[in-house]
């Protein structure tokens, strides 16, 4: 497909080098199942879900045609005092997936703003219950919640702050869970649950009593799929309940079936009382985000006002667009019908053992594995970052899409995949490190 080189110019492209970009373009004219083809005919293998959105594979018709005939009956309504019957089911399909009691769920178009909102309910929960004290938050180094102030408030790495001094006052940063001894662990580390206990340092210095919600990713997975060690959740989730404190599992990367089960709540057998999504709740075909709260929460804040007033005075002109409500409703028929989160579950070993034939690499410093998900951290060449960068770029000319940050790439097929699928991302991985040693 032919494209102007001048015409690449105007738009400014996020988290991107432009003037490297532009110069060289990596456009990406067509996808399908396990594969994306560029402009130039050349094939590649998707080993990152795209940003982890896709794990029923690229290109479902069963998505495309529920999006199109929605458009087709009832392109928009607005959902201030007004609805479509697409919301109702489509909230009702999520609730039943999610742990109990998280029965209730507001909608948001991207991960940044589910975060955002997520902060505006703890907020409106903590005032309608007479805990307006509660004005503190608490997330970790190395979080990534998005881009949204908030978020960036939120944030644990650098460069998504440095630019942005101007956040929201009173965030205090706990310990992130990677430790030297973890390296190598697949799945769970054995070590590390006493790094919860920084929550109870934070607790002791601030008041337990003046902090609002504690937020972590499960499974930190920007910044390298950091998996939380054995019995560490559990640790959080007890201290936040002895000082009342709400827990948010951001799971825009881990949420539909990432870990294997629906949500990693599950999987690690902890129920917080938020859960943040995105990505995979419409299989990425069209921008989508929810916010999942327990009954209590939804209930207290509804509760609190006269009974014909609005009660959260939150929402966006897009919430549960109706193309949005019509792409996740066909999605989570896929997931259900063809049983992914389960064959995520069933594939996970051989992909993280195909993951760990990187081990003896000189350029690996470290692997990290749960589900469907795993980081590979390079060694770097004198500048962090630098050859994470190079190396993204040439995987895609060797015919490899992988998501990097910094010098660790996630890898995260879709649940599609077979076993030769995996071979080939590994193959290639394994081909473009080769040139780099
Ligand atoms: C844990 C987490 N939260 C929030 C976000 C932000 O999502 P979005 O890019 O859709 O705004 C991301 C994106 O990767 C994420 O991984």
């Amino acid at each position: 497909m032919p494209f102007d080189v001048n015409s690449l110019e105007h738009h400014w492209m996020p988290f991107s080098g432009n003037r490297d970009f532009k110069t060289n373009p990596r456009l990406v004219v067509k996808s399908e199942g396990m594969y994306c083809w560029d402009y130039k005919g050349g094939q590649l293998i998707d080993g990152s879900s795209g940003l982890f959105c896709t794990p029923a594979g690229h290109g479902r018709r069963e998505i495309a045609e529920a999006v199109y005939k929605q458009m087709i009956e009832n392109d928009y309504t607005p959902h201030f005092q007004l609805g479509h019957p697409g919301s109702f089911e489509l909230a009702s399909r999520v609730a039943r997936i999610l742990p109990d009691p998280l029965n209730h769920v507001f909608f948001v178009n991207s991960g940044s703003e589910s975060v955002e909102t997520a902060l505006k309910i703890v907020m409106a929960y903590h005032r309608a219950n007479g805990q307006s004290q509660r004005l503190r938050f608490v997330s970790r180094e190395r979080a990534y919640h998005g881009v949204n102030m908030g978020g960036v408030s939120l944030a644990g790495m650098v460069k998504n702050r440095e630019t942005f001094p101007v956040t929201l006052p009173n965030v205090v940063t706990m310990r992130h869970t990677h430790t030297p001894e973890q390296s190598f662990t697949k799945g769970q580390p054995a070590t590390g649950a006493e790094i919860a206990e920084d929550l109870t340092r934070i607790c002791e210095t601030y008041g337990g009593s003046t902090i609002a919600a504690v937020f972590v990713e499960p499974i930190a997975g920007s910044t390298g799929t950091l998996v939380p060690p054995q019995g560490y959740l559990q640790r959080l989730r007890e201290i936040c309940d002895e000082h009342g404190i709400l827990l948010v599992f951001d799971e825009v990367i881990t949420g539909f079936g990432r870990t294997g089960k629906a949500f990693a709540s599950q999987s690690y057998g902890v129920t917080p009382d938020i859960i943040t999504m995105a990505k995979a709740l419409t299989n990425g075909a069209i921008p989508m985000g929810a916010v999942a709260v327990k009954d209590e929460i939804y209930d207290t804040v509804t509760n609190a006002s006269p009974e014909n007033a609005i009660e959260f005075f939150h929402g966006y002109t897009y919430s549960a667009h109706p193309a949005a409500c019509a792409a996740g409703i066909a999605t989570q028929k896929i997931y259900e019908e063809e049983g992914l989160f389960d064959r995520a579950a069933d594939m996970s070993a051989y992909f993280i053992d195909a993951v760990w034939s990187l081990k003896d690499h000189p350029l690996v410093a470290d692997l990290r594995a749960y589900g469907m998900m795993a980081g590979v951290e390079l060694h770097h060449d004198g500048v962090p970052g630098r050859r994470g960068t190079q190396m993204q770029k040439d995987m895609f000319w060797n015919g490899l899409h992988v998501k990097f940050t910094g010098d660790n790439a996630i890898l995260a097929p879709a649940f599609v995949a077979e076993r030769s699928h995996i071979d080939e991302i590994i193959d290639k991985f394994l081909k473009t490190l080769d040139q780099h040693k």
